[in-house]
């Protein structure tokens, strides 16, 4: 069996974001899923919790990573993977679900990205929906470790358009999409997980 795209940091994660997740996802039915990478968490969160059905999505010129692992899951609860990129809108899918998760991706994605992704979702998010976003976050304009300030300036060396965004910046673009924040949890490595509702 030829090996599968494989990421430490999602081996290393996904325990402690599944135990966020379960619960906050327990009255939730479909999830959005954006930038899923090697569909690592999309499988191991579909098998976790099959109560939901999940839809991993990537950029069309990435989603060859994502299928391989993907077409393995043996549960009915996962989509097969579709193409997003958060910057083209409107999106392609029907409707926005009632729950979008996303890990690592608002560093790595530019800034108009992040504020498409959101004003997608101010435009088309129905009331109630839920978006959790996880990944590493900057407050009051400064790091919260050491490791995140190097891991930041890798960012900027491999792409201008990365860099570790402020809080502040993002929870003020939720706020315009009609977003209130529910939850701002720390997580292993400086990472956070933050909850956001739709009014
Ligand atoms: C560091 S990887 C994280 C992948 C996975 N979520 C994880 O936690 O391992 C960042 C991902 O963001 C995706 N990405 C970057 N820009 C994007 C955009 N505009 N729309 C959707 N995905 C994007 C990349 O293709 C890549 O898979």
């Amino acid at each position: 069996m030829c090996s599968l795209p494989y990421s430490q940091a999602c081996e290393n994660n996904k325990g402690p974001i599944l135990d966020v997740l379960s619960r906050v996802f327990v009255s939730c039915r479909d999830v959005l899923e954006m930038a899923s990478g090697t569909g690592q968490h999309a499988t191991w969160f579909s098998a976790q919790m099959p109560f939901l059905q999940w839809q991993p999505t990537e950029m069309a010129q990435h989603i060859e990573i994502l299928k391989p692992r993907c077409s393995q899951y043996s549960g009915a609860n996962l989509l097969p993977p579709k193409a997003l990129d958060v910057s083209d809108r409107p999106w392609p899918v029907e409707a926005i679900p009632d729950a979008l998760f996303s890990a690592n991706s608002l560093h790595i994605m530019p800034w108009s990205s992040v504020e498409a992704l959101f004003g997608e979702l101010g435009d088309r998010a129905r009331a109630n929906t839920l978006l959790v976003i996880y990944g590493p976050f900057n407050y009051g304009g400064q790091y919260t470790a050491p490791s995140n300030a190097r891991f930041d300036q890798r960012l900027a060396q491999q792409s201008p358009v990365s860099a570790i965004r402020d809080f502040e910046k993002v929870d003020a673009l939720a706020s315009n999409a009609g977003f209130e924040l529910r939850e701002d949890i720390e997580m292993p490595a400086n990472n956070r997980l933050l909850v956001w509702r739709k009014d």
